[in-house]
């Protein structure tokens, strides 16, 4: 990153922040978007906050988000507050205002898990809603509930007096009125205002009475602590009779990828979902505040799977590159030396089959192959750790496929030139795209047009040049 005298400054304040992911979202945004601007980390202890703001003002810093435990504390501190942020009582991200000379205070959590049910395709209008919990994070997710449209919404506690005050300030909320002026509220027109107002629409329950909820078709907000990476086994409800009755459950927890809570969910015939794209998504929200700008959705993807690769840091490798390019011979070679197991697409795609890949081509055609590749990489994404992966020739080509490798693991692109590979395959009848007449010719036109392709896909190139399987061996493993 190109840090000079316009640079600017964003960061985190909390305590701890050692283990925050922001950084990997903020920098990766800021190298995306080729925007110059660092997101450092600063513990900040809680009688040092108004210090800090004012000191962070001082600085010319640009915007900080906000985390444990100064969410609401740093409402005192700011010049001014989003009517939604005041309305949660929590803040996590301030943007610097000149001319109000401080910080104006968002809540960017809500409308991240928002964004994040929104695209899981997940509607909350007129459904019974539970919310598991009611610490921190609840109020904005009863919050992002209500403003959503769901009916009715319980929100079960272990400690029902934390539980009752959140669903009394919001049930008064959304009798005053308030919630529809802040912003566009479908549910609160004119015609069923008196619909949703007429009873509490927030239910406090006790942890221990959760059977009181009658209902099916729940959507579930797991919003405790309870199952968090390392106790993955642990669940705050273990009854089945409860999971039978959830249609979508959604884990404010992000490690492991799959709570107990979730597969319970789905072993009940339900639908689950992590939060990890809502840790994304407020740090996109808080992004395009801070420098005034809209994210494109590409570059949202890119860093979905930038976070997945950092959260869940799967150890496998993945090798791209043309037909010939040494995928098949070197991976396996690199699997025996560490110990790892080795997948070959091609093969994999052929057992399933029972037909070779020149025999899929000819009968099914080229488009149903790479609709096959896909659903492999689905599939394999899921099942493989500590595997050496080698993929089709054509398998990244797709930009779906090459978000996929991504997430299987790192990604390497074994370059060779284009006579190297015409030495390697040239006598092989068995790849289809090399039929006919001048197959040199149709080399150099297709690695003219994959290249840039595998480049963008792969996380490494390697000098796969070599026919020497020790020197090929240690031009891979040296950037491993
Ligand atoms: P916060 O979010 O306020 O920092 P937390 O300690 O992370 O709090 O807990 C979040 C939620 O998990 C709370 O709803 C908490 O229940 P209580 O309000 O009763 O403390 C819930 N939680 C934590 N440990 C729990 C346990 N062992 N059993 C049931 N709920 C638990």
């Amino acid at each position: 990153m190109d840090i000079n005298g316009s640079t600017r400054t964003i960061g985190l304040i909390g305590n701890p922040v050692e283990h925050t992911l922001s950084p990997v979202i903020h920098n990766g945004l800021s190298e995306a978007m080729g925007i110059s601007s660092v997101y450092v980390p600063w513990k900040v202890e809680a009688d040092g906050l108004e210090d800090a703001i004012h000191g962070a003002y001082e600085l010319n810093i640009l915007g900080m988000n906000v985390t444990v435990p100064h969410k609401n504390a740093v409402m005192e501190y700011l010049a001014d507050i989003d009517d939604a942020a005041r309305n949660i009582g929590s803040v996590n991200t301030l943007v610097r205002d000149d001319g109000k000379h401080g910080y104006i205070g968002y809540n960017t959590d809500m409308p991240g898990l928002r964004r994040q049910i929104h695209e899981d395709g997940i509607s909350l209008s007129g459904k019974t809603v539970v919310i598991l919990g009611a610490g921190g994070a609840s109020k904005a997710v009863v919050y992002m509930c209500l403003i959503e449209g769901a009916g009715k919404i319980y929100l079960v506690n272990r400690t029902i007096g934390k539980a009752g005050k959140i669903a009394e300030d919001m049930n008064r909320l959304v009798k005053s009125g308030a919630l529809s002026q802040s912003e566009q509220y479908p549910f609160l027109n004119e015609t069923n205002k008196g619909v949703y107002t007429e009873y509490d629409r927030v239910v406090p329950i006790s942890l221990s009475e959760y059977n009181k909820i009658s209902e099916n078709d729940l959507i579930v907000f797991q919003a405790t602590s309870i199952g968090l990476f390392p106790n993955v086994n642990d669940v705050v409800i273990d009854d089945p009779s409860f999971y039978e009755k959830i249609d979508t459950g959604i884990d404010l927890i992000y490690n492991p990828a799959e709570t107990m809570f979730m597969k319970l969910v789905k072993a009940h015939g339900g639908i689950a979902y992590n939060a990890l794209k809502m840790l994304l998504y407020q740090g996109v929200i808080a992004y395009e505040l801070w420098h005034n700008v809209k994210v494109p959705d590409e570059i949202v993807e890119d860093m979905y799977v930038e976070l997945k690769r950092q959260v869940y840091k799967k150890d496998n490798i993945v090798l791209i590159g043309f037909m010939g390019s040494g995928k098949t011979t070197f991976g396996k070679e690199l699997a025996k030396v560490r110990h790892m197991d080795f997948v070959d697409t091609d093969e994999f795609i052929e057992a399933r089959a029972g037909m070779s890949i020149a025999e899929i081509f000819a009968v099914k055609g080229e488009d149903e192959f790479r609709r096959i590749e896909t659903e492999t990489l689905k599939e394999l994404r899921n099942q493989l750790s500590n595997t050496v992966l080698s993929t089709g020739g054509g398998m990244p080509l797709r930009r779906e496929n090459a978000l996929l490798l991504k997430d299987i693991g790192k990604v390497l692109y074994l370059n060779a030139a284009t006579q190297v590979i015409y030495d390697r395959v040239k006598d092989d009848t068995g790849r289809p795209l090399l039929q006919g007449t001048n197959p040199y010719d149709k080399i150099c036109t297709m690695m003219k047009e994959r290249r840039p392709l595998y480049e963008r896909a792969c996380d490494i190139i390697v000098d796969a040049n070599s026919n020497d399987l020790d020197e090929a061996l240690y031009n891979i493993q040296k950037v491993i």
